[in-house]
């Protein structure tokens, strides 16, 4: 894949090499070209930019956080699509936990005086009384399809208890039909009550047919004035669907921030799949141990359907990608079994089917910021030569709170076969941006500590087109301010070609 930087006129038109070995060398020394040209392009930062203050989470009480005063005790709320597998879509939403006086909050109470391992123990994710149903149809207000889903589960930790989490999955009993616009609408929690209706796409069909497909690409979002900046110009750009490389909601234990989260994002993820990876802000302690219970409990996390044994890691297919989703904070060793699992996933993929090969994951492989140095060095060691033997087109990060794209690299090195390496976790969290860097290395191809999202247009299965946009550039600004064509190259589209490059060096 080679980059051309769309609004420079850096045009490069090198898309034609051959599958020969002395082709190869060629397009190795071109690359060169391009990446040595970039190091004296005057578009690699922009440190003079006057960043903003980092802060603080919005109020509890902010209008897009808070319960809507309108909704009654029973209505549900929260409602986020995601994929489940091939045809399938998963619908997950809350309402309102049981009454304070039940006696799980007794229990829950008395508790409280209990060591807090048995805390836990007892108070952990349950099933939760109540029913959980999907109305939907191709018509507005015409309901023709109904779904259900398992007893809907509920947790507690500490003074807090969540609401009643359901999650319905439909198109499992036939799948859904591509394309097309699905009505629906959620039970609350007494009889008869049902949420608003919405409506949402289904995916295309997988394929390089069904390419042009936008792609939103967000990182570290937060709940901050920065955050529903994101949101808003994320909107303006449209994507199909969003992929989010980890740290949502910056709960940190406060869970009622879960909701006040999955409320502020809901009137975007009820209309659009949203997918997750978790960062290192979704992972608790319970009892000293690890726990995702938050993240585990209200998202719909498609491992299964992808062979992976963990919600942490999973992939699907979309449009014209094969997107995988890591995990950073899992082990992720050369005999883990997440790696073995990689291996194996990337193995299979079909390039005539999903051309474009994406990979998500929270802490960056490549970042020239001086905050979270070097942190996925491990992680980056055991798999980066995987990424690179599979051609992979792209890998997502964010952690690090600052946009940052690089050139194709392999181990810090010039490699037109490995990936490009796009840091996007700049979603405008409380943390305020990571402004300090190294001075930048020949990899680095554009960096800037300011808030934004990217987009993702696979035009076609050798193009596509990607975009950084600020928050601080207008909504209704057409331009980005990093715009890059990719264009795949013959290792790209070929495996064996990486081998015989592999064999010629
Ligand atoms: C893919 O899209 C690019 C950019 O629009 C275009 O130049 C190229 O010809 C397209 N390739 C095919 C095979 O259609
Ligand atoms: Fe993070």
């Amino acid at each position: 894949m080679y980059l051309s930087r769309s609004r420079s006129g850096m045009e490069t038109a090198m898309g034609s090499a051959s599958f020969a070995r002395q082709a190869l060398t060629v397009v190795l020394a071109l690359a060169c070209v391009t990446l040595c040209a970039g190091s004296q392009g005057d578009f690699s930062n922009s440190l003079h930019f006057v960043r903003k203050a980092p802060k603080g989470h919005l109020p509890a009480t902010h209008t897009r956080l808070a319960r809507h005063p309108s909704a009654g005790p029973s209505a549900p709320e929260q409602i986020h699509i995601s994929l489940a597998g091939p045809g399938a879509v998963a619908v997950n939403w809350v309402t309102p936990g049981p009454e304070t006086s039940s006696s799980h909050s007794i229990l829950h109470r008395l508790s409280r005086h209990l060591p807090i391992q048995l805390r836990h123990a007892r108070l952990g994710r349950r099933l939760c009384p109540g029913t959980s149903i999907v109305q939907y149809g191709l018509e507005s207000g015409v309901y023709t399809s109904q779904a259900r889903g398992a007893v809907p589960t509920c947790y507690s930790v500490g003074d807090y208890d969540s609401g009643v989490l359901h999650e319905v999955v439909i198109g499992l009993d036939g799948p859904l039909p591509a394309s097309t616009d699905i009505f629906y609408r959620v039970s609350g929690s007494g009889a008869g009550v049902w949420s608003e209706e919405y409506a949402f796409t289904t995916p295309p069909p997988v394929g390089p047919a069904s390419l042009p497909y936008r792609l939103g690409v967000i990182g570290d979002l937060g709940q901050t004035e920065d955050s529903l900046e994101t949101l808003e110009h994320m909107v303006a750009s449209g994507p199909a669907s969003v992929m989010l490389v980890g740290d949502l909601s910056y709960a940190d234990g406060d869970h009622e921030r879960w909701d006040t989260w999955n409320r502020m994002v809901s009137p975007l993820t009820s209309r659009s799949v949203w997918m997750f990876t978790e960062g290192n802000h979704e992972r608790e302690r319970a009892s000293g141990v690890p726990s995702w219970l938050a993240y585990t409990s209200r998202f719909h996390l498609p491992h299964a359907a992808s062979g992976s044994g963990s919600p942490l890691y999973y992939s699907y297919d979309l449009a014209g990608a094969h997107v995988v989703m890591l995990g950073s904070y899992t082990d992720h060793g050369a005999d883990s079994d997440q790696a073995e699992w990689l291996a194996a996933d990337l193995a299979a993929v079909d390039r005539a089917r999903t051309p474009w090969l994406l990979v998500n994951m929270h802490a960056p492989f490549y970042s020239s910021n001086l905050n979270h140095l070097r942190e996925a060095e491990a992680m980056r060691v055991s798999m980066e030569t995987l990424l690179r033997q599979h051609a992979v087109d792209v890998v997502f990060a964010g952690h690090v709170h600052a946009y940052e794209r690089s050139y194709h690299v392999y181990d810090g090195a010039p490699d037109p076969c490995a990936p490009i390496y796009i840091n996007i976790g700049d979603g405008g969290n409380r943390e305020g941006p990571d402004t300090h860097w190294l001075p930048r290395p020949d990899w680095s191809a554009w960096r800037e500590p300011s808030f934004g999202h990217g987009t993702l247009d696979l035009l076609n299965s050798t193009h596509a087109q990607w975009r950084w946009v600020r928050n601080k550039d207008s909504v209704t600004a057409v331009d980005a301010a990093d715009a890059v064509t990719l264009v795949r190259s013959e290792c790209h589209m070929d495996r064996g070609a990486v081998d015989r490059a592999a064999a010629a060096a």
